[in-house]
């Protein structure tokens, strides 16, 4: 196999929410996902995160795995609750100082911090005032970004301002299957223009207040193809990646948004609250780095309603999610975006499986996910050998997890996490991983 090249950077990634636990501790504020979490049946069993990982007590073992394992970066995301319990206002010191000494082990152990500041957890009193369908919620991101760069900026170099802002809109507002829960078009779309504003807001703060940041967005990218040649469906299909991937992308790489989805919209509701003076700031502010978190494509047909599509069942084989396991897709789609928005290096913030581990006499024999990472990093480097300018991948995910509406019952983790205990036990594919990680630093 050919060898990646001597910087690229082989990371893992979490989420605050899904791994840190001490829902209550040290000030911490509640989120919209702590309400959503918490209002019977919403997640597997009624599962929340009060507890998940404990990383907010157990960080420097954490740590000291992520060293067993080579990782040289990882991606973490930064409570907004913590640093600021009720969105705004006054900031929680010890907040801020968990987040110092989760960094500073990091640093001493020469693992690069990748911060992401909004993975979702609104805090819930701005949840209270319209959450994302309030324009102010934006400007709240950033002065909360601000907070965080000013504290931790002299450490940190590199940010992410949102995760997924698609699935925020989509699953949260229109499926209604994240937090906040809400089922409704209108608001959806809302939504996802608000998070690209605050997306732009929270990049002009953080170079007000960081002349070092490298700035970056994690944005979920899905290949769409139509289930067939009827153009019915290629129209659908056509859409379908608009609102999936285009809108986004072309937000947050040319600050616009594409005219056919535009006028998709428009359709089904009034844009009047897309302000000239918004989509002005999002062109002023350009990217370092764009994060693409890929799992699966999807293949649609047209559906009866004007913005949603029938997506098939997949064929093939599949992860313990039912996502289709399709690893020449990652290498398309890094072709194309590389093709699409050129000069903005990339990197895979998130790809990884969902497995059934078991544990059996002290190890989880998970060939299934070391053959799902063998394989999306040969898509890597075999885009990167395309010239696409790929900088690294993060493997969703370190641990084990609380995966939002499923609970604890899926398990994406390269390290088992045993949640009666809270042990943890490096995965048959760390240990692949490993292997893999070291013989790239033997041969490059
Ligand atoms: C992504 C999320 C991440 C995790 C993985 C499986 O959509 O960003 O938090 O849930 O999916």
């Amino acid at each position: 196999m050919k060898q990646f090249p001597k910087e690229f950077v082989f990371g893992a990634a979490t989420a605050a929410y899904q791994v840190e636990g001490a829902a209550q501790e040290d000030g911490r504020g509640p989120s919209i996902w702590d309400v959503f979490a918490h209002t019977p049946g919403k997640t597997y069993l009624g599962q929340t995160g009060d507890i998940a990982c404990d990383q907010y007590h157990r960080y420097q073992e954490d740590v000291r795995l992520m060293r067993d394992l080579g990782l040289a970066s990882y991606r973490f995301s930064i409570a907004w609750p913590r640093i600021l319990p009720s969105g705004a206002g006054q900031v929680n010191q010890a907040g801020v100082d968990y987040y110092l000494r989760l960094t500073e082990a990091l640093l001493e152990q020469g693992i690069t911090p990748l911060a992401t500041l909004y993975h979702w957890d609104l805090p819930q009193p701005l949840g209270e005032r319209g959450g994302w369908t309030n324009r102010d919620t934006a400007s709240y991101f950033a002065e909360y970004a601000a907070a965080v760069v000013d504290r931790l900026g002299d450490r940190i170099h590199r940010w992410i301002t949102l995760n997924e802002p698609s699935v925020v809109a989509y699953v949260g507002h229109l499926l209604g299957q994240h937090a906040p829960g809400h089922q409704d078009t209108a608001e959806a779309l809302r939504v996802a223009h608000h998070l690209m504003v605050g997306h732009a807001e929270a990049v002009e703060a953080i170079r007000a207040h960081s002349s070092l940041a490298e700035i970056g967005v994690a944005l979920s990218l899905s290949p769409v193809h139509p289930a067939d040649a009827e153009p019915a469906n290629v129209a659908a299909a056509s859409i379908y990646d608009g609102q999936l991937n285009r809108y986004f992308l072309d937000a947050v790489c040319r600050g616009e948004y594409p005219q056919d989805v535009l006028a998709a919209y428009g359709q089904v509701v009034d844009l009047s609250y897309i302000a000239q003076a918004d989509m002005n700031l999002m062109k002023r502010q350009t990217i370092d780095f764009l994060g693409i978190n890929y799992y699966f494509p999807s293949v649609v047909r047209a559906g009866g309603h004007p913005l949603l599509v029938e997506t098939l069942p997949p064929d093939g084989p599949v992860t313990e999610m039912g996502w289709p396991i399709r690893p020449e897709e990652l290498r398309d789609l890094l072709r194309r975006v590389a093709r699409d928005y050129p000069g903005i290096p990339l990197y895979v913030t998130e790809n990884g499986a969902a497995f059934a581990d078991t544990v059996e006499a002290g190890r989880v024999h998970d060939q299934a996910r070391a053959d799902f990472l063998r394989s999306h990093l040969e898509a890597c480097l075999a885009a990167i050998d395309d010239g696409v300018d790929l900088r690294g991948y993060y493997v969703w995910s370190l641990l084990d997890n609380f995966e939002w509406a499923y609970g604890y019952s899926k398990r994406f983790g390269i390290v088992y996490v045993d949640y009666e205990t809270q042990q943890r036990i490096p995965k048959d594919s760390a240990l692949w991983l490993k292997q893999f990680i070291a013989a790239q630093a033997d041969n490059g």
